[in-house]
């Protein structure tokens, strides 16, 4: 009889227990929605966010939406269909969120924009990102150090101007930053762009595309450079980068070259292969955003959430997504040249020196 007992407490004590490992998992569900797993980048993130989340214990789903916004909208259907309770998104289209973040509201679920903004939208509750007006910024002075202005250097400098992708608030951000520095050398007629083309979302590149960069690159060489040199150009990533590179070399220019010597040219993410063309002298830096620290920022916000304590912001004034400012934490850019690169991406561990060869 007392047996009995026994086994029937036990049996109690293990459903009791199972309905509260079911529970927990229930609570913890974590969604990641990213743009694409084509840029380095964001499988970067993908990566480092499933890995700091697990480590809490948490569920998680990864998603990569091929830069196709439909494919993100249902992947955050989806995801929402499959119980989530925090949702990490970094959306392809910051406007193109504001329908199924309502179906998100309506089950209470959390939403962290990841280094975009959503907008149009009151159901995004905070915000993780780099500092992308200083990103712009640093950008900025990557032309600004290479041409030698900062050292007095007159000119006048041809200098091009690239934007990133037009539905992309964070391009608003880089193309503002980089001319704050460049705008005072423009109006002196220090910097002047032969193309003319200068704006976003005007001459933004749509998707980010290095393809796309490549074709308006080689477009400008072609139509406004038969009897000039191209002296520098802003470039807003790496991708980009990677495409006016690929566009200058077949327009003949080459590190060193006495007639058509490498532009000075910026970039950011450091992607692998652009930091190879850095070492290569092809690119002048990269503005550097570790993607370990983002995802640890959005993993400490997700934990605030699950904890129920208000989770850490630095920023409450910069973000407004057409509907609500949005309580942001920023991280800090820093640029990498070649001579920076053995202490920012290698000492640190983000990549190992076999990464770039
Ligand atoms: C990110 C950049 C990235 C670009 C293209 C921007 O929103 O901030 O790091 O290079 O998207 O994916």
């Amino acid at each position: 009889m007392v047996k009995l007992h026994k086994i029937v407490i036990l049996l109690f004590a293990a459903a009791f227990i199972s309905a509260c490992g079911n529970n927990i998992e229930v609570k913890h569900f974590v969604g990641v929605s990213m743009p694409t797993k084509d840029l380095e980048r964001w499988s970067m993130d993908g990566e480092n966010l499933e890995k700091q989340l697990k480590k809490l214990d948490y569920k998680v789903s990864v998603q990569y939406a091929q830069n196709e916004v439909s494919t993100q909208v249902s992947q955050i259907e989806n995801l929402i269909a499959l119980g989530v309770n925090v949702l990490i998104i970094a959306p392809i289209d910051g406007e193109a969120l504001t329908t199924v973040l309502t179906q998100a509201a309506e089950k209470n679920i959390k939403v962290i924009a990841y280094d975009r903004l959503i907008k149009n939208t009151p159901h995004v509750d905070y915000y993780v990102t780099f500092d992308n007006f200083k990103v712009g910024e640093l950008e900025g002075r990557i032309i600004e150090k290479g041409l030698g202005l900062d050292s007095g250097n007159k000119g006048p400098f041809n200098v091009e101007i690239f934007s990133g992708a037009p539905d992309d608030n964070n391009a608003y951000f880089f193309f503002n930053g980089a001319m704050q520095v460049l705008k005072p050398y423009i109006d002196a007629k220090i910097i002047v762009t032969p193309s003319g083309q200068v704006g976003w979302p005007k001459y933004g590149i749509e998707q980010w595309s290095n393809q796309k960069a490549q074709e308006r690159m080689t477009n400008i060489l072609s139509a406004f450079y038969t009897s000039k040199k191209v002296d520098a150009v802003l470039s807003p990533n790496d991708a980009v980068a990677y495409g006016i590179i690929s566009a200058l070399k077949g327009a003949g220019y080459a590190p060193g070259d006495s007639k058509k010597p490498f532009p000075v040219i910026s970039g950011q993410d450091c992607d692998r292969v652009n930091i190879k063309a850095i070492l290569n002298d092809e690119q002048t830096a990269s503005v550097f955003k570790d993607t370990r620290i983002l995802a640890e920022h959005a993993v400490s916000i997700t934990k605030a959430i699950f904890d129920g304590l208000s989770p850490e912001v630095n920023d409450s004034k910069t973000y407004n997504n057409g509907v609500k400012i949005v309580p942001s934490y920023l991280c800090e850019p820093i640029i990498v040249y070649k001579d920076n690169i053995k202490s920012a991406l290698l000492d640190s561990g983000y990549y190992k020196e076999s990464d770039l060869k």
